[in-house]
């Protein structure tokens, strides 16, 4: 879905910086209004915000005669976000005591939506006491922030924190908020932390080689990006991957077992963990220092092997701090049911997700994925469906379970 963003540039010099801010956000996809306050037009045309938003731009609360006049609450409401940037002393100030006396301050007033704020202004006016009070104010009342940075100022001489937040940096944050807001509050899944490994691990033989599996990583990434959707607060551990990081969500990027399971139990607690990861079950005993070179006539070095720590069963057996639902993985080629029920009684597992992934499935490195869900009151086989839609059941199930034992970590 197109996101909706207005974007309420307020009257400082770093206004010009706002225009570059309309373009990162439609490179993002998102469809971009623009409110100008009086002052920002010292700094900023009409013009150049609507040809580069596409759209007309928004000036003035008292443009009635208009016949395509959309009001403040129309505008306030027909949004998922709105930004304010630069927002100056001033804004600040009049959103922190809810005034409404211009169509920037009316459409604040009005809106129920998210805000995200880039503050810029003179350092001396950013420490001061009643700039920090309305700040203060303004986070309680659940307004963003982003920056400002230390910098150079616009003035000459002047350095401090006040700058504004680059424009790159206020469209992540915009598009942060977007994918996470909703649901953060309302999902069946908000206020709870889920934790979910991912990917192969690689195990190094030398500096240049290294043990590892086909794991893609597209399962586990898609049940971090679901528990997310879902309002989860999301710990992803992920071993190597050519994947993009899942939206809204913390990923720990791992390369072997060992730092995996650091990370997993570093990430503690949670509520739900998810072992997607297809960890090596063995590592080189020995991990070479320098390339194993081949010498002539000489025989192919022999490596030992020396089991990897199981960080599945590890933390299913803790307590205190085990997690209220443990679901593992159980990748098989053969008698896939009857593996997996022996190795969630082995592990300590509350639910083994079964899957068969020998060569003909094509379920490693695919998008589509057949499995069965292992529980203590037996098994469900799911149809074959796309790995994103295997996460949005999964993670239904698992809030579906969590909301009728109330537990809470
Ligand atoms: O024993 P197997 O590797 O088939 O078990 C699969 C399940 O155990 C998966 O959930 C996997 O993430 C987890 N596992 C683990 N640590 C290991 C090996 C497997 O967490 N060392």
């Amino acid at each position: 879905m197109t996101q909706r963003v207005l974007l309420i540039i307020g009257g400082g010099i770093a206004a010009y910086k706002s225009l570059d801010l309309i373009r990162r956000l439609r490179e993002r996809g998102a469809n971009v209004r623009v409110v100008l306050t009086r002052a920002a037009q010292e700094f900023v045309t009409p013009l150049a915000a609507g040809a580069l938003s596409n759209d007309r731009v928004f000036t003035d609360l008292f443009d009635l005669d208009d016949e395509r006049e959309i009001g403040h609450i129309r505008l306030a409401r027909d949004t998922d976000l709105i930004i304010v940037a630069p927002a100056t002393a001033d804004l600040l100030a009049k959103m922190a005591t809810g005034q409404a006396n211009d169509l920037a301050t009316a459409v604040l007033l009005a809106t129920d939506k998210p805000v995200l704020a880039a503050p810029a202004m003179n350092p001396r006016m950013w420490s001061h006491p009643a700039t920090r009070r309305n700040v203060r104010q303004l986070e309680a009342d659940g307004i963003a922030f982003i920056g400002p940075k230390a910098g150079e100022m616009a003035e000459r001489g002047e350095a401090g924190i006040g700058r504004m937040a680059e424009p790159i940096e206020i469209a992540d944050t915009a598009t942060q908020l977007l994918t996470e807001r909703p649901s953060s509050k309302t999902g069946p899944l908000a206020g709870r932390h889920v934790l979910v490994t991912s990917g192969p691990t690689h195990e190094p033989i030398d500096p240049v080689r290294y043990i590892a599996n086909r794991s893609s990583g597209k399962q586990g990434h898609a049940i971090a990006a679901a528990a997310a959707a879902a309002g989860a607060r999301v710990t992803l551990v992920s071993g190597p991957v050519t994947l993009a990081d899942p939206p809204g969500v913390a990923i720990i990027k791992v390369q072997t077992a060992a730092e995996m399971l650091a990370a997993v139990e570093g990430a503690l607690p949670a509520d739900i963990a998810i072992f997607a990861a297809a960890v090596a079950d063995w590592r080189v005993a020995t991990t070479a220092g320098q390339k194993l070179k081949k010498t002539k006539g000489s025989a192919a070095p022999t490596l030992a092997l020396t089991e990897n720590p199981d960080i599945l069963k590890g933390i299913a057996a803790r307590s205190p701090r085990r997690p209220a639902l443990v679901i593992g993985f159980a990748a098989e080629t053969e008698s896939v049911l009857a593996h997996a029920q022996k190795k969630r009684t082995a592990k300590s597992a509350d639910w083994i997700v079964a899957n068969d992934v020998s060569p003909a499935t094509g379920t490693f490195g695919g998008d589509w994925n057949t499995v069965h869900l292992v529980t203590a009151e037996g098994v469900t086989s799911w149809p074959p469906q796309s790995k994103d839609e295997v996460a949005r059941l999964l993670i239904e199930e698992a809030a579906g379970w969590l909301a009728a034992h109330q537990t809470e970590v």
